[in-house]
């Protein structure tokens, strides 16, 4: 375990009702006249225009951009960029789920720094700060509005890339539970699974520490107790707001302690496979939990307690955690998510293209067991062997 270091960079506020305040807090961070991005399923859902008058309310000029895709490309931040730099906006407020808050910091960190995006793909490019931003988190998953780390899809190798600095740490995050209210069930299940991943990705990284690990554990709590609940009555207000909680809280674990294995292997099937972030890291999660029982015995016997995995105290570790795998697979089975076989019927093609990218993602370096050639395939073997 590393030394008990936590950096919590900005303010963030949580509570319900609170993004209506959006006008108040950009004036405090100086703006005049703002850049509101978001993508096309938020500014239907009916969430973008009351924060949006919020904010001229405050006499703040607005333009908006409805531009942002999931899993968003270079291409649709350099083209945010460039609308943002000809309307001359001093700040950017993103609305949504991890796709427009990680664009987002993107075209933040754009807006104050003449390099190209690619550029920095490179972490250790320099960067200066970006303009003033206030993420507005519209979904429960990703925890972005907590971290620096924006993730973008490279359009020339397909890959999943991560620009990480000072350029592209948001300002501010308004943590509104209201604002998830409308998620479809769907969304909603996946999102939950990207928050336990994050969870148990920061507790066995090689980076964790006390304060993360407190942290993560009450993420995984929270997640454990509303993950039903949100996906079955998504007007439960408190359950909603548990699950919000949980994904910040998620956010804050993996901006200290980073994510570990199961975000290389998912990061690798959701650009080869088109498979959605949440959804892949639903899968990989059981099998890279069991592959680092012999690192972090007890943190995994914690969260085997946290999921009410039925276990026997006589148990060896090795058992519990082959127990703790298979109850996060019926976990996500009973809300609908599909297995790998659904994205990838024959294991000897994840073998071969899943593998090769997942070396090569970041997040490998944090995992505390290192992944050789047979590590990887038990992984795979595992996840399939969970699916059958
Ligand atoms: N920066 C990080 O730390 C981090 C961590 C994990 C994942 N990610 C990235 O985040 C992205 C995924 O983010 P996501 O899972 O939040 O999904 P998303 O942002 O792609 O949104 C998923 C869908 O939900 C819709 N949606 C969002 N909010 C809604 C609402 N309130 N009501 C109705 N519909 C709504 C969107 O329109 C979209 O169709 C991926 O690109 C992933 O790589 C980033
Ligand atoms: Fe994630």
């Amino acid at each position: 375990m590393k030394t008990n270091a936590f950096m919590m960079l900005i303010p963030q506020f949580i509570d319900v009702g609170i993004s209506s305040k959006t006008g108040e807090k950009l004036k405090e961070l100086g703006c005049t006249k703002v850049l509101v991005m978001y993508d096309k399923g938020v500014e239907a859902a009916g969430i973008t225009e009351k924060i949006i008058d919020a904010i001229r309310h405050e006499g703040i000029e607005v333009v908006t951009s409805n531009r942002v895709e999931a899993d968003p490309t270079d291409l649709i931040i350099t083209e945010i960029v460039d609308f943002a730099k000809k309307e001359k906006v001093d700040g950017v407020v993103a609305i949504g789920g991890g796709s427009s808050i990680d664009a987002g910091k993107g075209v933040k960190l754009l807006l104050n720094n003449d390099e190209s995006l690619q550029s920095f793909y490179d972490l250790s490019f320099p960067q200066k700060s970006g303009v003033p931003m206030i993420a507005i988190p519209t979904t429960s998953g990703t925890g972005s509005e907590a971290s620096k780390g924006s993730v973008i899809t490279d359009t020339e190798s397909g890959s999943k890339r991560v620009v990480i600095g000072m350029g592209t740490m948001p300002d501010m995050a308004l943590i509104d539970p209201e604002l998830v209210l409308g998620v479809p069930p769907k969304v909603t299940a996946a999102c939950a699974f990207d928050v336990l991943a994050h969870a148990i990705d920061a507790i066995t990284s090689n980076m964790t520490n006390l304060i993360t690990q407190s942290i993560s554990y009450e993420a995984i709590r929270l997640m454990k107790n509303s993950y039903k609940k949100v996906i079955e009555n998504g007007k439960d207000l408190e359950a909603r707001t548990e699950m919000h909680l949980a994904s910040n809280l998620g956010g804050i674990a993996l901006a200290n302690a980073k994510c570990s294995m199961s975000h290389a292997f998912a990061h690798s099937m959701g650009a080869i496979f088109h498979v959605p972030h949440d959804v892949s890291c639903a899968i990989f999660t059981p099998a890279c939990l069991e592959f680092v029982v012999e690192e972090c015995p007890k943190e995994i016997i914690k969260i085997a307690d946290l999921l009410d995995v039925n276990y026997k105290d006589t148990d060896s570790t090795e058992s519990i955690a082959k127990k703790t795998s298979e109850t996060i697979h019926q976990m996500y089975r009973s809300v609908g998510i599909p297995d790998i076989t659904e994205f990838v019927p024959d294991k000897q093609v994840a073998y071969e293209k899943i593998i090769p990218l997942a070396f090569k993602d970041i997040m490998v370096n944090f995992c505390p067991r290192k992944l050789d050639d047979d590590g990887a395939k038990w992984i795979i073997d595992r996840t399939y062997e969970l699916a059958e």
